[in-house]
C-alpha cells in the first residue's frame, strides 16, 4: 500500500491537500487571482454543456488537481428526475477516473446572484475522495463566496466511523 493510501485510511476524507497553504498562493503578486479566473472561466464553459432539460438550472464545477490540472462537469439530469447528477460529482468523478487523486479547489458556478453551494449528496462524494477542499462559488458575473467543505459538512459519515 502507497504511503498516501496509508495516509488516506489514516485521515480520511481529510484529503488535505494542502497542509502547507499552498491554495493561498496569491503573495501578493497576483497568482491566486489569476488561477481562480482560469477556474471560473472553465466551469462557466462547463456549464455550457449542461444536460439541464427539466430544471433549466444549468451548473458548471471546475476542480484544480494537485498538478494543477482542471477537470470539468456540468449537471446531468435525467427523465426520472432522481437519477442526475451534479456538475460537482461529474468533475471529481472524471478526474478520479483520470487517476487524480490530490485536489486543491474547486469553483461551482451557479445562476443565482446569492451564493449557491453544493448540495448535500456532493458534499459527501467530495468529503471522501477531496477532503476540506477550498470550494469558490461564482456567478455569471464573478465570484459570490468561499468557504471550506469542512464547513458545509461539520460532523462528516467518513471511513473512519467504520471501524
Ligand atoms: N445542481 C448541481 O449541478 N450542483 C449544485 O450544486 C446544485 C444543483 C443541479 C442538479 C440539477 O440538475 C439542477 O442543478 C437543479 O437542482
Amino acid at each position: 500500500m502507497s504511503d498516501s493510501r496509508r495516509d488516506a485510511d489514516r485521515n480520511p476524507g481529510s484529503g488535505i491537500r494542502d497542509p502547507k497553504g499552498e491554495s493561498d498562493r496569491d503573495a501578493g503578486f497576483g497568482v491566486r487571482d489569476l488561477k481562480i479566473d482560469d477556474l471560473i472561466a472553465a466551469a462557466r464553459a462547463a456549464r455550457e454543456h449542461a444536460r439541464a432539460d427539466y430544471s433549466h438550472f444549468s451548473v458548471g464545477a471546475a476542480l484544480e488537481t494537485a498538478d494543477g490540472t482542471i477537470v470539468t462537469g456540468c449537471n446531468i439530469e435525467n427523465a426520472t428526475y432522481g437519477l442526475t447528477v451534479c456538475a460537482e460529482r461529474v468533475a471529481i468523478f472524471k478526474a478520479l477516473s483520470e487517476g487524480h487523486r490530490e485536489f486543491r479547489r474547486m469553483v461551482v458556478v451557479a445562476p443565482p446572484d446569492a451564493p449557491t453551494p453544493p448540495c448535500g449528496a456532493c458534499r459527501q462524494v467530495l468529503w471522501e475522495f477531496a477532503g476540506d477542499l477550498e470550494i469558490i462559488l461564482a456567478n455569471l458575473n464573478g465570484e459570490t463566496g468561499r468557504l471550506r467543505l469542512g464547513s458545509l459538512l461539520p460532523q462528516p459519515f467518513d471511513r473512519r466511523l467504520l471501524g
